[in-house]
């Protein structure tokens, strides 16, 4: 069947006949998530490989870059090998055509020993401020190091950008709280705009290829347009919570709105709209993390940060395109192209078939997460994936 793609050419693609004309559909690029949490090895009752590739796929992605808080954390060729072999054969258990590749965590001993994995790897996460797991380098002899070796070798460095030091204090202000509206002022914005502007003083020092994962902020947004300007090689990612939620939404969703970095303010969320239209913001990374309602049910304090999202992001943005906030082209830029530019990667030719006048309401019980919860359900959204195409095979989202 010819399907018009987003870009107005023609294609032909074996989609079932019942598509035809009668629906409004479009074909773009598979999409490429550079910023998951699966959860294997580990913590397998949040997520595993087999539910994940399942949510991937249904949300229009077919590749995958994810991340290494795992438990053990993912950290050197060992732990690389075993996840992949584990990883493999779950895909291969529920034949999934979901493509992957691996974050490898930067801890204080294994510097020296990451350029020869550069070809395991997709680029080096450095969570600057503690987050969900162990991982954790806020030394700055350790962090000038890591840059250092990262840019003689000419590997990614994607960083949790939030400053420890910032962060430690935000918890001594409010030690006992188990309001979840105190997340967002005990991880402060000043601990993300500080730990990025760190980030940035480091790579322009040593040539490193930075990308800044979910940045919240319009001070940092600001900090990364400047960096651009001035020739330095940075990235910058943001997440469809921080576009789509603010702090407002604590009163309604509680803890389901816990995540690192937190939520921010309306003016925050415009700044980084903006900044997606103009090319300062590079990419869209789901952050996908789920944890399981038992555990988001805990009080504040005790309850886990992250949010699921990869099935609904695509939805979301589509909704954005067809309320007149953004192109087809701007969406392709963000969700496919630009990952292959920054990481280097070269994905298969995949496509996905997207409805862009179907109406759905995000339900929990649609997800195919294994955690079962989207922090969006309740919403209608116009534009939803009906189906990916791998090898010129028709996977449908929903089955
Ligand atoms: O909210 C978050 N959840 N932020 C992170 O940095 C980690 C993630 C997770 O793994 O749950
Ligand atoms: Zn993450």
């Amino acid at each position: 069947m010819k399907i018009r793609t987003w870009d107005n050419q023609y294609i032909d693609l074996p989609l079932p006949d019942t598509y035809g004309a009668q629906k409004n559909i479009v074909a773009l690029p598979g999409l490429i998530d550079p910023h998951v949490h699966f959860r294997i090895p580990g913590t397998e009752e949040k997520e595993d490989w087999k539910t994940g590739s399942k949510a991937a796929i249904a949300g229009g992605y077919t590749s995958v870059f994810d991340m290494p808080n795992n438990t053990p954390p993912c950290i050197n060729k060992t732990t690389l090998q075993e996840k992949t072999t584990l990883i493999e054969r779950m895909l291969d258990e529920v034949h999934s055509p979901l493509a992957f590749k691996l974050w490898i965590g930067a801890t204080k001993e294994n510097i020296e020993k990451i350029p020869e994995l550069k070809k395991d790897i997709i680029g080096i996460k450095v969570f600057m401020g503690a987050s969900t797991g162990t991982l954790l380098m806020d030394n700055p002899e350790m962090q000038k190091a890591l840059f250092k070796m990262a840019g003689e070798h000419n590997i990614v460095i994607g960083t949790h950008a939030e400053d420890e030091e910032e962060l430690k204090k935000g918890k001594e202000k409010y030690p006992e709280t188990t309001d979840v509206h105190d997340h967002s002022k005990i991880r402060d914005r000043n601990a993300a705009i500080k730990a990025v502007s760190h980030a940035i003083t480091l790579a322009k020092k040593y040539h490193t290829k930075l990308y800044l994962l979910h940045v919240s902020t319009a001070e940092e947004v600001a900090l990364i347009r400047q960096a651009k300007n001035d020739g330095i090689t940075v990235y910058a990612e943001v997440t469809p919570h921080h576009l789509f939620l603010s702090e407002k939404d604590y009163d309604t969703l509680g803890t389901k709105a816990q995540m690192n970095p937190p939520l921010r303010t309306e003016e925050d969320q415009k700044a980084l709209w903006q900044e997606i239209l103009d090319g300062t913001i590079d990419t869209i990374g789901t952050d996908h993390a789920p944890h399981t309602l038992e555990q988001k049910a805990l009080p504040y304090g005790q309850a886990p940060s992250g949010v699921p999202g990869i099935e609904t992001a695509l939805s979301l943005m589509i909704d954005a395109y067809n309320k007149g906030t953004i192109t087809l082209e701007r969406i392709v830029d963000i969700m496919h192209t630009n990952s292959t530019k920054i990481f280097s990667y070269i994905p298969k030719e995949t496509w996905i078939i997207v409805d862009l006048d179907l109406i759905k309401t995000v339900r929990d019980q649609d997800m195919y997460t294994k955690c079962g919860w989207s922090p969006f359900a309740g919403r209608e959204l116009k534009g939803w994936p009906l189906g990916v195409v791998i090898n010129n095979i028709y996977y449908p989202s929903h089955t």
